[in-house]
Protein backbone atom coordinates (compact mmCIF):
# COMPACT_ATOMS: atom_id res chain seq x y z
CA UNK A 1 0.00 0.00 0.00
CA UNK A 2 1.20 3.61 -0.91
CA UNK A 3 0.91 6.13 1.60
CA UNK A 4 0.98 10.06 0.43
CA UNK A 5 1.59 12.54 3.21
CA UNK A 6 -0.50 14.76 4.15
CA UNK A 7 0.18 18.87 4.77
CA UNK A 8 -0.32 18.72 8.30
CA UNK A 9 -1.93 16.79 11.12
CA UNK A 10 -1.29 18.42 14.33
CA UNK A 11 -0.37 16.19 18.06
CA UNK A 12 -3.36 16.98 20.62
CA UNK A 13 -2.08 17.90 23.82
CA UNK A 14 0.74 19.81 25.52
CA UNK A 15 4.82 18.47 24.41
CA UNK A 16 6.10 17.29 28.07
CA UNK A 17 8.72 20.04 29.40
CA UNK A 18 12.12 19.17 29.67
CA UNK A 19 14.82 21.30 31.19
CA UNK A 20 18.63 20.92 30.79
CA UNK A 21 22.26 23.24 30.86
CA UNK A 22 22.41 21.19 27.91
CA UNK A 23 19.56 22.08 26.10
CA UNK A 24 19.88 25.83 27.19
CA UNK A 25 23.23 26.07 25.25
CA UNK A 26 21.82 23.93 22.45
CA UNK A 27 18.96 26.54 22.11
CA UNK A 28 21.04 29.89 22.53
CA UNK A 29 22.95 29.03 19.73
CA UNK A 30 19.86 28.49 17.50
CA UNK A 31 17.61 31.79 18.06
CA UNK A 32 18.29 35.08 18.41
CA UNK A 33 17.19 37.72 20.41
CA UNK A 34 13.74 37.99 18.64
CA UNK A 35 11.34 36.15 20.70
CA UNK A 36 12.45 38.26 23.76
CA UNK A 37 13.17 36.31 27.34
CA UNK A 38 10.12 34.29 27.56
CA UNK A 39 9.55 33.02 23.98
CA UNK A 40 13.59 32.01 24.36
CA UNK A 41 13.78 30.14 27.13
CA UNK A 42 10.69 28.20 26.15
CA UNK A 43 12.10 27.39 23.28
CA UNK A 44 15.31 26.72 24.97
CA UNK A 45 14.14 23.85 26.81
CA UNK A 46 12.97 21.80 24.12
CA UNK A 47 15.07 22.12 21.03
CA UNK A 48 17.14 19.77 21.61
CA UNK A 49 14.39 17.05 22.18
CA UNK A 50 12.71 18.61 18.42
CA UNK A 51 15.81 18.62 16.99
CA UNK A 52 16.73 14.92 18.09
CA UNK A 53 12.83 13.76 17.59
CA UNK A 54 13.30 15.43 13.60
CA UNK A 55 16.35 13.37 13.07
CA UNK A 56 15.05 10.06 13.86
CA UNK A 57 12.47 10.77 11.41
CA UNK A 58 13.88 12.00 8.61
CA UNK A 59 17.04 9.15 9.42
CA UNK A 60 13.70 6.58 8.98
CA UNK A 61 12.74 8.13 5.49
CA UNK A 62 16.05 8.03 3.45
CA UNK A 63 16.20 3.87 2.91
CA UNK A 64 12.21 4.52 1.62
CA UNK A 65 13.15 7.90 -0.15
CA UNK A 66 16.09 6.21 -2.20
CA UNK A 67 14.02 3.08 -2.91
CA UNK A 68 11.04 5.60 -4.13
CA UNK A 69 10.16 6.20 -8.17
CA UNK A 70 9.51 9.70 -7.06
CA UNK A 71 13.61 10.54 -5.96
CA UNK A 72 14.35 8.78 -9.64
CA UNK A 73 17.80 7.90 -7.58
CA UNK A 74 18.57 5.22 -10.18
CA UNK A 75 18.04 7.83 -13.04
CA UNK A 76 21.79 9.39 -11.98
CA UNK A 77 23.65 6.88 -12.62
CA UNK A 78 21.94 5.83 -15.56
CA UNK A 79 21.73 8.49 -17.52
CA UNK A 80 25.23 11.18 -17.47
CA UNK A 81 22.49 14.11 -18.47
CA UNK A 82 19.90 13.36 -15.62
CA UNK A 83 18.76 15.97 -13.67
CA UNK A 84 15.98 16.13 -10.77
CA UNK A 85 12.85 17.74 -11.30
CA UNK A 86 13.39 20.26 -9.10
CA UNK A 87 16.65 22.12 -10.44
CA UNK A 88 14.63 21.31 -14.00
CA UNK A 89 12.09 23.66 -12.38
CA UNK A 90 14.91 26.19 -11.06
CA UNK A 91 17.14 25.91 -14.30
CA UNK A 92 15.58 28.85 -16.13
CA UNK A 93 16.23 30.81 -13.14
CA UNK A 94 19.65 29.38 -11.85
CA UNK A 95 21.86 30.95 -14.39
CA UNK A 96 25.30 29.53 -15.44
CA UNK A 97 26.37 27.72 -12.59
CA UNK A 98 29.38 26.40 -14.66
CA UNK A 99 32.98 26.88 -12.20
CA UNK A 100 30.67 27.86 -9.33
CA UNK A 101 31.67 26.87 -5.75
CA UNK A 102 27.82 25.83 -4.23
CA UNK A 103 26.87 24.88 -0.96
CA UNK A 104 23.88 22.88 -1.11
CA UNK A 105 21.83 23.39 2.77
CA UNK A 106 19.61 20.63 3.86
CA UNK A 107 20.71 18.46 0.84
CA UNK A 108 18.88 15.14 1.94
CA UNK A 109 19.87 12.18 -0.26
CA UNK A 110 21.62 14.46 -2.39
CA UNK A 111 19.70 14.67 -5.80
CA UNK A 112 19.00 18.42 -6.35
CA UNK A 113 23.32 18.32 -4.98
CA UNK A 114 24.57 16.23 -7.77
CA UNK A 115 21.77 17.91 -10.10
CA UNK A 116 23.74 21.17 -9.51
CA UNK A 117 26.79 19.62 -10.29
CA UNK A 118 26.30 18.65 -13.17
CA UNK A 119 25.26 22.16 -14.03
CA UNK A 120 28.75 23.20 -13.57
CA UNK A 121 28.80 23.64 -10.11
CA UNK A 122 31.18 22.60 -7.76
CA UNK A 123 29.02 21.26 -4.61
CA UNK A 124 29.14 21.05 -1.17
CA UNK A 125 26.02 19.34 0.51
CA UNK A 126 25.22 19.22 4.44
CA UNK A 127 22.69 17.77 6.33
CA UNK A 128 21.98 16.72 9.87
CA UNK A 129 20.93 12.99 9.00
CA UNK A 130 24.11 11.19 8.40
CA UNK A 131 21.94 8.16 6.71
CA UNK A 132 20.83 11.07 4.28
CA UNK A 133 25.04 12.10 3.88
CA UNK A 134 25.66 8.52 3.20
CA UNK A 135 23.22 7.97 0.19
CA UNK A 136 24.12 10.87 -1.06
CA UNK A 137 27.83 10.56 -1.05
CA UNK A 138 27.17 7.23 -2.63
CA UNK A 139 24.67 8.63 -5.27
CA UNK A 140 27.70 11.45 -6.02
CA UNK A 141 30.06 8.76 -6.68
CA UNK A 142 27.86 6.22 -8.96
CA UNK A 143 26.83 9.95 -10.95
CA UNK A 144 30.47 10.93 -11.13
CA UNK A 145 29.61 14.26 -9.45
CA UNK A 146 31.51 17.17 -8.57
CA UNK A 147 29.83 16.94 -4.71
CA UNK A 148 31.14 16.48 -1.30
CA UNK A 149 28.65 15.99 1.70
CA UNK A 150 29.09 16.88 5.43
CA UNK A 151 26.86 15.81 8.30
CA UNK A 152 25.77 18.62 10.59
CA UNK A 153 22.68 20.79 11.58
CA UNK A 154 22.21 23.74 9.63
CA UNK A 155 23.43 26.19 12.16
CA UNK A 156 26.43 24.81 12.17
CA UNK A 157 26.99 24.99 8.51
CA UNK A 158 29.48 27.52 8.25
CA UNK A 159 31.71 26.46 10.97
CA UNK A 160 31.60 23.40 9.26
CA UNK A 161 32.10 23.77 5.36
CA UNK A 162 33.88 27.39 6.06
CA UNK A 163 33.18 30.60 5.80
CA UNK A 164 33.03 33.11 3.11
CA UNK A 165 33.65 30.20 0.50
CA UNK A 166 30.87 30.22 -1.60
CA UNK A 167 29.54 31.59 -4.62
CA UNK A 168 26.00 30.30 -3.81
CA UNK A 169 23.97 29.04 -1.24
CA UNK A 170 21.17 26.60 -2.37
CA UNK A 171 18.25 25.30 -0.48
CA UNK A 172 14.11 24.52 -0.34
CA UNK A 173 11.66 22.16 -1.06
CA UNK A 174 10.67 21.36 2.44
CA UNK A 175 13.67 23.04 4.15
CA UNK A 176 13.19 25.88 6.70
CA UNK A 177 9.81 24.62 8.19
CA UNK A 178 12.26 22.40 9.70
CA UNK A 179 14.25 25.47 11.33
CA UNK A 180 12.89 26.99 15.20
CA UNK A 181 14.56 30.91 14.17
CA UNK A 182 14.87 31.74 10.35
CA UNK A 183 16.72 34.82 11.37
CA UNK A 184 19.48 32.55 12.63
CA UNK A 185 19.60 30.77 9.49
CA UNK A 186 19.94 33.97 7.09
CA UNK A 187 22.81 34.66 9.33
CA UNK A 188 24.67 30.92 8.57
CA UNK A 189 23.38 31.80 5.12
CA UNK A 190 25.25 35.16 4.82
CA UNK A 191 27.73 33.90 6.92
CA UNK A 192 28.49 31.09 3.83
CA UNK A 193 28.40 33.79 0.98
CA UNK A 194 31.49 35.41 -0.54
CA UNK A 195 30.50 39.22 -0.66
CA UNK A 196 28.56 38.99 -3.88
CA UNK A 197 27.24 35.36 -3.66
CA UNK A 198 23.95 34.86 -4.00
CA UNK A 199 21.44 32.58 -2.54
CA UNK A 200 18.81 30.29 -4.14
CA UNK A 201 15.77 29.10 -2.22
CA UNK A 202 12.68 27.72 -4.28
CA UNK A 203 10.16 26.74 -1.15
CA UNK A 204 6.91 25.90 -0.10
CA UNK A 205 4.99 28.96 0.03
CA UNK A 206 3.79 29.96 4.34
CA UNK A 207 0.27 30.42 2.91
CA UNK A 208 0.39 27.04 1.75
CA UNK A 209 2.00 25.64 5.05
CA UNK A 210 -0.59 27.44 7.07
CA UNK A 211 -3.52 25.36 5.37
CA UNK A 212 -5.38 23.08 7.46
CA UNK A 213 -6.19 20.15 4.76
CA UNK A 214 -8.12 17.27 4.73
CA UNK A 215 -11.42 19.00 5.41
CA UNK A 216 -13.24 16.97 2.52
CA UNK A 217 -13.92 20.17 0.90
CA UNK A 218 -12.42 22.89 -1.49
CA UNK A 219 -12.08 25.46 0.92
CA UNK A 220 -8.74 27.00 1.86
CA UNK A 221 -8.65 27.37 5.76
CA UNK A 222 -5.67 29.33 7.68
CA UNK A 223 -5.78 27.17 10.52
CA UNK A 224 -1.92 26.61 11.53
CA UNK A 225 0.69 29.83 12.08
CA UNK A 226 1.52 31.82 9.14
CA UNK A 227 4.04 34.06 11.40
CA UNK A 228 6.98 32.55 12.98
CA UNK A 229 6.28 30.97 16.72
CA UNK A 230 8.83 30.24 19.15
CA UNK A 231 7.10 26.95 20.05
CA UNK A 232 6.54 24.23 16.88
CA UNK A 233 3.43 22.80 15.34
CA UNK A 234 3.88 18.88 16.15
CA UNK A 235 3.03 16.50 14.02
CA UNK A 236 2.57 12.46 14.17
CA UNK A 237 1.97 11.12 10.76
CA UNK A 238 2.61 7.38 9.75
CA UNK A 239 4.17 7.81 5.68
CA UNK A 240 5.92 10.61 3.73
CA UNK A 241 5.60 12.55 0.96
CA UNK A 242 6.99 9.77 -1.67
CA UNK A 243 5.21 6.30 -2.40
CA UNK A 244 6.51 3.71 -0.59
CA UNK A 245 5.31 0.96 1.25
CA UNK A 246 7.50 1.81 4.19
CA UNK A 247 6.29 1.84 7.65
CA UNK A 248 8.00 3.98 10.13
CA UNK A 249 7.96 4.11 13.48
CA UNK A 250 9.97 7.02 14.69
CA UNK A 251 6.65 9.18 13.09
CA UNK A 252 6.32 12.92 15.25
CA UNK A 253 8.13 15.76 14.16
CA UNK A 254 7.99 19.29 14.63
CA UNK A 255 7.84 22.31 12.65
CA UNK A 256 7.54 25.94 12.46
CA UNK A 257 6.38 28.12 9.79
CA UNK A 258 8.49 31.34 8.24
CA UNK A 259 6.11 34.30 7.07
CA UNK A 260 7.37 35.62 3.83
CA UNK A 261 8.30 38.97 5.66
CA UNK A 262 9.79 37.21 8.12
CA UNK A 263 12.16 35.57 5.70
CA UNK A 264 12.92 38.58 3.96
CA UNK A 265 13.22 40.44 6.63
CA UNK A 266 15.67 38.19 8.41
CA UNK A 267 17.83 38.59 5.19
CA UNK A 268 18.05 42.12 4.89
CA UNK A 269 19.37 42.15 8.49
CA UNK A 270 22.07 39.71 7.63
CA UNK A 271 23.47 41.96 4.90
CA UNK A 272 21.77 40.38 1.78
CA UNK A 273 19.91 42.41 -1.05
CA UNK A 274 16.84 41.00 -2.45
CA UNK A 275 17.31 40.69 -6.05
CA UNK A 276 14.35 38.12 -6.78
CA UNK A 277 11.20 36.91 -5.83
CA UNK A 278 8.78 34.71 -7.41
CA UNK A 279 5.18 32.79 -6.06
CA UNK A 280 4.34 30.42 -8.33
CA UNK A 281 1.49 28.12 -8.23
CA UNK A 282 2.65 25.25 -8.55
CA UNK A 283 4.80 23.17 -5.69
CA UNK A 284 6.71 19.97 -5.94
CA UNK A 285 4.68 17.69 -4.33
CA UNK A 286 1.10 16.85 -3.44
CA UNK A 287 1.26 19.09 -0.73
CA UNK A 288 -3.04 19.54 -0.46
CA UNK A 289 -3.63 15.44 -1.18
CA UNK A 290 -7.09 15.42 -2.82
CA UNK A 291 -7.48 19.26 -3.55
CA UNK A 292 -4.47 18.99 -6.08
CA UNK A 293 -3.56 17.51 -10.03
CA UNK A 294 0.30 16.78 -11.25
CA UNK A 295 0.86 19.72 -13.41
CA UNK A 296 3.82 17.91 -15.05
CA UNK A 297 7.16 17.06 -14.30
CA UNK A 298 7.00 16.36 -10.78
CA UNK A 299 4.98 19.90 -9.74
CA UNK A 300 1.08 20.08 -8.52
CA UNK A 301 -1.48 22.11 -8.32
CA UNK A 302 -4.77 23.13 -6.78
CA UNK A 303 -7.58 21.38 -8.79
CA UNK A 304 -10.14 23.81 -8.26
CA UNK A 305 -9.13 27.65 -8.84
CA UNK A 306 -5.24 27.45 -8.36
CA UNK A 307 -4.83 30.99 -8.50
CA UNK A 308 -6.22 31.61 -5.09
CA UNK A 309 -2.96 30.12 -3.48
CA UNK A 310 0.62 31.28 -3.78
CA UNK A 311 1.97 27.40 -3.34
CA UNK A 312 5.60 28.00 -3.47
CA UNK A 313 7.85 31.14 -4.37
CA UNK A 314 11.61 31.15 -5.47
CA UNK A 315 13.73 34.09 -3.69
CA UNK A 316 17.04 35.03 -4.45
CA UNK A 317 19.68 37.66 -2.43
CA UNK A 318 23.09 38.67 -2.75
CA UNK A 319 25.63 39.33 0.64
CA UNK A 320 26.40 42.94 0.14
CA UNK A 321 29.91 43.83 -0.02
C1 LIG B 1 12.39 17.71 2.59
S1 LIG B 1 14.10 17.44 2.82
C2 LIG B 1 14.83 18.71 1.86
C3 LIG B 1 14.69 18.38 0.65
C4 LIG B 1 15.41 18.46 -0.55
N1 LIG B 1 14.82 19.60 -1.20
C5 LIG B 1 15.12 17.15 -1.22
O1 LIG B 1 13.92 16.85 -1.44
O2 LIG B 1 16.02 16.40 -1.48
C6 LIG B 1 14.46 18.12 4.40
C7 LIG B 1 15.89 17.82 4.82
O3 LIG B 1 16.22 18.68 5.89
C8 LIG B 1 17.07 17.97 6.77
N2 LIG B 1 17.05 18.70 8.04
C9 LIG B 1 15.99 18.95 8.84
N3 LIG B 1 16.37 19.70 9.89
C10 LIG B 1 17.70 19.94 9.75
C11 LIG B 1 18.64 20.67 10.51
N4 LIG B 1 18.31 21.29 11.63
N5 LIG B 1 19.93 20.71 10.06
C12 LIG B 1 20.28 20.07 8.92
N6 LIG B 1 19.42 19.35 8.16
C13 LIG B 1 18.14 19.29 8.57
C14 LIG B 1 16.50 16.57 6.80
O4 LIG B 1 17.41 15.59 7.22
C15 LIG B 1 16.09 16.39 5.33
O5 LIG B 1 17.09 15.74 4.61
Amino acid sequence: MSTRYPLHRPIQGKVREVRTAALTRAIARCTGPRHGARGGLWQIAHVERYTAENRANWDERVPAHVASPDYQVAEFAADPGFLSRVVRFDRPRLGDLTGQRGIHLQCHIGTDTVSLARLGASMTGVDFSAPAIEQATALAAAAGADATFATCDVYAAAEVAGPGRFDFVYTGIGALCWLPSVRRWAAVVADLLRPGGRLFIREGHPVLWSLQDGRGDDLLVIDYPYFERPEPTSFDEPGTYVRTDAVFERTVTHEWNHGLGDIVTALLEAGMSITGLIEHDSVPWEALPGLMEPAGDGEWRLTDRPWRLPHSYTLQAVRRG
